[in-house]
């Protein structure tokens, strides 16, 4: 499906993102932000998918990507966005987490993360040792909340009981049509204990969006809405969860930011279950 003309109207669209309460930490955040691994799309796109209203942006120190969001963030107000990063799991040990938010600080241009991230789990440190770090940089003010990603039911539970205060509000995972395995158990976990997921490759890395599939064009078709739009309220549709795409275009972000503030019924969700 073409999606030139059904590109967003700019002044609609900040009304109209839909928010979520991030984990249980009382704060809101967009349901639609923006990815940016292996993002090469300089600042517009970033700016224009923030000035829309998707004000998540996520990045990681191992991405290469924290100077161009720094800018971004430099360009639309720092205030605006709702900036999340990650540590690498070779940096999981108590002064390299210390270290490595500060050099995230430095490229990001800011004083504090609002969303500190675990990017993966590393079996040969424990925990506890991490978990330690992230406490003290949200104590003093460095970072805002602590999440995890690519956890497990079982390393969130972990992750969670080595926290002395406060809570684990987000676990970004992947989460697309031809990636569902989080239905089985992290998903309800998650929703059960107000942990929210982050759907990263909501689009399966733009695979999703190819292919003849049919039941996908007649719903787009009948909601005025293009395949990507349709995927990635559908990825939304859990209360628990929010997506975060990446684009390097600014069509295609407008285009992302266009798939909040609407919903697919419930019929149409079940017919794209029932399809992939
Ligand atoms: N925690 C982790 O381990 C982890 C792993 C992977 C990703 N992530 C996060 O999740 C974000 C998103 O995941 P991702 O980058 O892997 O994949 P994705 O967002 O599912 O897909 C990105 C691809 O889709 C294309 N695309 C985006 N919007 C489109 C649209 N409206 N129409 C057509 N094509 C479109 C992009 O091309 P253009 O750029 O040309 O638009 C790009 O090729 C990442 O950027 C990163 O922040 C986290």
């Amino acid at each position: 499906m073409k999606s030139e003309n059904l590109l967003p109207d700019i002044s609609d669209l900040a009304l109209k993102m839909e928010e979520k309460e991030l984990g249980k930490s009382g704060i809101k955040v967009t349901e639609i932000g923006l990815g940016t691994w292996q993002y090469r799309g300089g600042i517009e796109p970033l700016k224009v998918g923030i000035e829309l209203g998707a004000t998540l942006v996520d990045t990681a120190e191992i991405y290469g990507t924290e100077d161009t969001v720094g800018k971004a963030l430099q360009a639309v107000g720092r205030q605006k966005v709702f900036l999340a990063t990650k540590v690498s799991a070779q940096h999981l040990r108590y002064q390299d987490v210390l270290k490595a938010c500060e050099n995230s600080l430095k490229r990001l241009n800011t004083d504090t993360i609002d969303l500190y991230q675990v990017h993966w789990a590393n079996p040969s440190v424990p925990i506890e040792d991490t978990m330690r770090a992230m406490s003290e940089l949200r104590d003093k003010g460095k970072i805002r909340f602590i999440g995890v990603s690519n956890f497990s039911v079982e390393q969130t539970q972990e992750a969670r009981a080595s926290l002395r205060k406060g809570e684990i509000v987000c676990n970004q995972v992947e989460y697309n049509l031809s990636e569902r395995s989080i239905e089985k158990d992290l998903m309800p976990y998650c929703a059960e204990q107000g942990i929210t997921i982050m759907a990263y490759s909501p689009l399966a890395r733009g695979h999703s969006l190819g292919g003849n599939k049919n039941v996908l064009d007649e719903i787009a078709s009948k909601y005025k809405k293009t395949r990507a739009q349709v995927i990635l309220n559908w990825v939304t549709s859990h209360e628990n969860t929010i997506a975060i795409p990446k684009s390097d275009s600014v069509e295609h972000t407008k285009e992302n930011v266009g798939a909040s503030g609407w919903r697919l019924s419930g019929e149409d969700i079940e017919k794209i279950n029932e399809a992939y």
